[in-house]
């Protein structure tokens, strides 16, 4: 089948397949990016990983495959740290290394290493496995962060929870602990990652975790604890009673940070396991959400949220009021709105995405005409196709919604609703009606 139209912002792979994002990681003014990938085919398959990096998380340069299946197995997800003190020995003071650790997926699942010191050649630990399985089914996604205690953590998922390692150089790990609590989700426990965030002078700490695709979740999708972690574990302080997805569309799952940026950011796999297999493709499959700035706020409804800002800097022009036509293939639209409002996104052929907010104060989204939908039940499925949010605000409100040719990435309420959802037009949405209440604003790309 065709490829619809490649996004142009975000990252997708030259060939081949590829899924979660991987060993985020900042050094010297570059951004590494590796990601679950399986080069001969565009299904999943032996799983390798993919690398890239860039300059400003936009414009992305493709490097050879990182790492590759060996007798330990595939390489699963896993993450890379800056080791800048050469806390790991595999570098020196002079050329630090970064140490990436993926899950080796074999017999069982255990933990690898791989550093480089030219960032584009990775030579294998000859002590892998350094943290072995005993006996789960599930032990995998190793996200490495900075203990707050000195040395290093790794999180990682075994099943119904997460699991806390600590090491001071990061060939020799011990168990800290373990968390649970508070999961109201079905599915299996995926890439956690686990970081800190200030709100009002305050240090709070993030819990990521990602949740296999259930029906119940609306497929795979990435929710979020928030709490104190003293260097073992980790401990919710404000429990949800129901999962606080970081996105309430469909398509943002396995969403991780990169280490060693001022600023915390995130990127996600661009996809719901629910369809991967089946949506529109030729040479390629999967793409990544935008990077997106992370912060906490407190919103006036539900104590504090996380809120999500999306990298595009430089892309788009400085905006016009809308004439009802749009660029088609890429760009960012500002709705601004008050009560009930609806966007109607259309392209010559007919078919229209639509977004708004309803007469419940309610973000809505429904690509169940937006383009092909044909190719797996579940898409144009109302399970699917369409969301539904409470918002966090009440009154007046702003929409910054991104389209990139196959991806719509929408925000609103300060960045604590943000929806990311596929869509598969057969030519650019070049016109826009909307309520006479809301105000557009167009930007195109310079
Ligand atoms: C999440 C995941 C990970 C695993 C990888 C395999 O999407 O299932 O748990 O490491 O994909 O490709």
């Amino acid at each position: 089948m065709q490829n619809y139209h490649r996004p142009v912002l975000h990252f997708t792979p030259q060939k081949g397949w590829i899924n979660d994002p991987n060993g985020l990681v900042y050094e010297n003014g570059n951004y590494h990016l590796f990601a679950q990938h399986y080069p001969d085919d565009i299904q999943w398959g032996p799983m390798h990983w993919y690398h890239a990096v860039s300059k400003d998380l936009v414009h992305w340069q493709h490097l050879p495959i990182a790492l590759a299946p060996d007798e330990l197995g595939m390489i699963f997800s896993g993450s890379a740290v800056y080791d800048a003190e050469n806390t790991s020995g595999f570098g020196s003071k002079e050329h630090p290394p970064i140490v990436a650790m993926y899950t080796s997926h074999g017999e069982t699942e255990q933990q690898s290493l791989a550093w480089s010191v030219d960032f584009v050649h990775f030579h294998k630990y000859e002590g892998n496995p350094v943290i072995p399985n005993t006996a789960l089914p599930d032990f995998r996604d190793p996200k490495i962060l900075p203990n707050p205690q000195g040395g290093w953590t790794v999180v990682l998922a075994a099943g119904d929870r997460v699991v806390f390692y600590a090491s001071q150089n990061l060939k020799d790990w011990e168990k800290t602990g373990e968390f649970y609590e508070g999961n109201h989700s079905a599915g299996v426990w995926e890439c956690p990652d686990l970081f800190p965030l200030m709100i009002g002078g305050q240090e709070k700490w993030v819990l990521l975790v990602s949740m296999s695709a259930e029906h119940e979740n609306h497929g795979s999708r990435t929710q979020y604890f928030l709490g104190q972690f003293d260097g073992k574990t980790f401990v919710c302080d404000q429990p949800f009673s129901k999962p606080e997805w970081i996105d309430q569309g469909y398509d943002n799952y396995a969403g991780v940070t990169f280490h060693n940026t001022q600023q915390r950011i995130l990127m996600g796999w661009g996809m719901n396991w629910a369809y991967s297999s089946y949506i529109p493709a030729d040479t390629y499959k999967g793409n990544m959400t935008l990077a997106r700035k992370l912060a906490l706020v407190e919103t006036p409804m539900g104590g504090i949220r996380l809120a999500q800002t999306p990298i595009a800097d430089g892309v788009f022009d400085s905006g016009t009021p809308c004439d009802g036509t749009l660029p088609g293939g890429l760009f960012r639209l500002h709705i601004k709105g008050s009560g009930v409002g609806t966007v109607t996104l259309s392209n010559s052929r007919g078919q229209e995405l639509t977004l708004g907010v309803d007469e419940q104060n309610r973000l809505f989204t429904d690509r169940s005409r937006a383009g092909a939908v044909d190719f797996d039940e579940d898409f144009a499925s109302d399970w699917y196709a369409k969301t539904l949010s409470p918002r966090w605000y009440e009154g007046d409100w702003e929409m910054d919604v991104i389209f990139d040719h196959t991806i719509c990435e929408l925000f609103m309420d300060e960045g604590t609703l943000a929806v990311t959802q596929l869509v598969f037009p057969d030519g650019g949405y070049d016109r826009v009606t909307a309520s006479p209440n809301l105000q557009l604003t167009v930007y195109a790309p310079v």
